[in-house]
């Protein structure tokens, strides 16, 4: 075990997911998943496409049946939650793609984040956002459908970040985004996690995952392939199965 294994070792549990299985009808594609994101932890879940790794993060969300398997947060069972029981625990999924309202406006978008009243901390809760995304803070009274894709897609990264989470999901933010504007979402996660914020990522961007993520699970075809630091994972075999897609 390497120094940095066993530091890993004595921090406490956050989020501990068990023999977790999933299925699409017949079709079983998650068979025993087992991964842990611990306090104040940055953690990559990477692996091919249609490796299970959104079936994963849907199902611990509460978005979808387990057929088996038990996740535990903070030391609680949430298994059976509904989602917004999960979200009020602290779970804030954002999922992949982006799925903001385009019907309503940018703030309004970000304060259903807050799932709350207007409040007298909204102001600025809203500044803090529009500081780290200025590019949605330029268009905050306009519809949301008037962003471009990737806009939407900072948007709903933000209304992740505003919610508060304890552990914010992260499903490839990447998408469709230009890479330096990817830099700037992982480096912002990489904030909050520093901020004690711990942080679940998916990411095809392996380099850009490994840059700022603590630990790395590769998820291969619904189960666990291979674990390790970032830096193992970097500098090991498991780069290897990575980028070869197992
Ligand atoms: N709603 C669904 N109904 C049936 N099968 C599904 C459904 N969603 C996903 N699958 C299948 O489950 C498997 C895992 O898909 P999942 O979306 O979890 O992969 P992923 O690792 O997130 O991939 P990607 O990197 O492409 O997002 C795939 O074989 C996929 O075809
Ligand atoms: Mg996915």
């Amino acid at each position: 075990m390497s120094v940095q294994d066993a530091e890993r070792k004595n921090a406490p549990v956050l989020l501990d997911v068990k023999g977790l299985e999933v299925a699409y009808g017949k079709a079983q594609v998650i068979h025993g998943v087992d991964f842990q994101v611990r306090k104040g932890e940055f953690v990559a879940l990477l692996g091919r496409n249609g490796a299970g790794k959104s079936t994963t993060l849907h199902a611990l969300s509460g978005l979808i049946p387990k057929k088996a398997g038990v996740v535990r947060f903070k030391d609680r069972d949430i298994s059976r939650l509904e989602p917004r029981e999960i979200v009020r625990e602290g779970i804030v999924n954002v999922l992949e793609g982006h799925r903001v309202f385009t019907g309503l406006t940018v703030e309004d978008n970000l304060l259903l984040g807050t799932y709350a009243k207007k409040s007298s901390g909204d102001g600025s809760k809203l500044d803090r956002i529009y500081a780290l995304f200025p590019e949605i803070g330029e268009r905050r009274h306009q519809l949301a459908s008037r962003l471009s894709g990737g806009q939407q897609q900072i948007l709903a990264v933000g209304q992740g970040i505003i919610a508060n989470p304890h552990l914010l999901i992260l499903d490839e933010p990447s998408g469709g985004l230009a890479p330096i504007v990817v830099d700037r979402i992982l480096k912002v996660a990489k904030e909050l996690c520093d901020s004690g914020i711990a942080i679940l990522l998916v990411e095809q961007l392996v380099r850009e995952a490994l840059k700022f993520s603590d630990y790395c699970y590769l998820v291969e075809t619904g189960r666990i392939g291979g674990e390790g630091t970032a830096q193992e994972v970097r500098s090991g075999e498991l780069i290897k199965r990575i980028y070869l897609g197992g």
